[in-house]
């Protein structure tokens, strides 16, 4: 079993807690005892957590309110949580949004804050915290990527690119980790009903319609299944068995057959 055991001077860093997710997986952590940081932009969200997790789970609960497509802001990080006489033993990095569209219609600065906070940031992160941990031989890394991973997606180019990139980075970075008694967890939902898909441009009606409603998995059913995959060191954590069968058929389907029937359904395509 890998989540390290509750430590008044550690802390589980998890970013994007201010909703969705990212705020469900912070009160997983704190259910089992575990302090928790929450990073976001959004200070007031992140405080009101915060307060709601120390009342209930008798955790520290700090936040640290920050952009994460700001390389300095990053860089600060580690100083900022070491200032509070903490160390960070379970990294969670799930802050992350998708445009929609195709790459030619798109506005281009919003395409590179997307690749800066879902792969930027991932790798700054990592990289800037994985030291300690390895000093310490303890520690666990949760990256977040989605079920678009196993599969290029047009009218979410960049997005499953970006995906794609979290995945094969913690499968690599799981092999690093292991003679240091570290580990890292890629997580990869399927759809799930949260600010993203708004945040993405979609509306509900043409997210239901494009994934069915057997997919969808509840933001809390999918912290539960992270936090779970975490503590029993699994590699790659998909929550939902049909998610567990589409990802693995779009990861054996040949690109020629796969790409453009996905191209054909996506409502971000069909739209513009
Ligand atoms: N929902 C889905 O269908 C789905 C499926 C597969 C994977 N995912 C992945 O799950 C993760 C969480 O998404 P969610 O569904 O929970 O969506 P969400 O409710 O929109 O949450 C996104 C979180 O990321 C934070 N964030 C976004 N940009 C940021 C930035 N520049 N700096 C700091 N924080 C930032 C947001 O907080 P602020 O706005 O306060 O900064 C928010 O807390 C993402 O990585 C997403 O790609 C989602």
């Amino acid at each position: 079993m890998t989540l390290p055991a509750p430590d008044p001077d550690r802390t589980c860093l998890v970013t994007g807690a201010s909703s969705g997710i990212g705020a469900e997986i912070a009160e997983r952590l704190a259910a089992r005892g575990l302090g928790v940081t929450l990073v976001a932009r959004t200070g007031p969200k992140l405080s009101d957590l915060a307060g709601f997790l120390a009342d209930r789970y008798a955790v520290r609960a700090e936040v640290i309110a920050t952009d994460l497509t700001d390389d300095a802001a990053r860089r600060a990080l580690p100083g900022e949580v070491a200032g509070r006489d903490l160390a960070v033993n379970v990294l969670v990095n799930n802050a992350g949004f998708s445009t929609v569209g195709p790459v030619h219609r798109a506005d281009p600065e919003r395409e590179v804050a997307m690749v800066r906070t879902d792969v930027e940031a991932v790798a700054h992160l990592c990289a800037l915290f994985l030291p300690g941990m390895v000093e310490r031989r303890s520690g666990a890394v949760l990256n977040v990527a989605s079920t678009a991973a196993f599969q290029p997606l047009p009218g979410q180019a960049g997005y499953a690119a970006s995906k794609a990139f979290v995945l094969s980075y913690t499968h690599a970075i799981r092999e690093e980790l292991r003679p240091h008694g570290v580990t890292a967890t890629a997580l990869c939902p399927g759809p799930v009903e949260t600010g993203f898909v708004a945040a993405a441009g979609f509306d509900q009606a043409e997210a239901a319609e494009a994934m069915p409603r057997f997919m969808w998995v509840s933001a809390a059913d999918v912290a539960r299944a992270a936090v779970e995959g975490m503590h029993a060191n699994r590699a790659v954590v998909i929550p939902g068995t049909a998610n567990r069968v589409s990802a693995a058929l779009a990861w054996m389907s040949p690109r020629g057959l796969l790409v453009p029937m996905v191209a054909k359904r996506h409502p971000g395509l069909r739209r513009r």
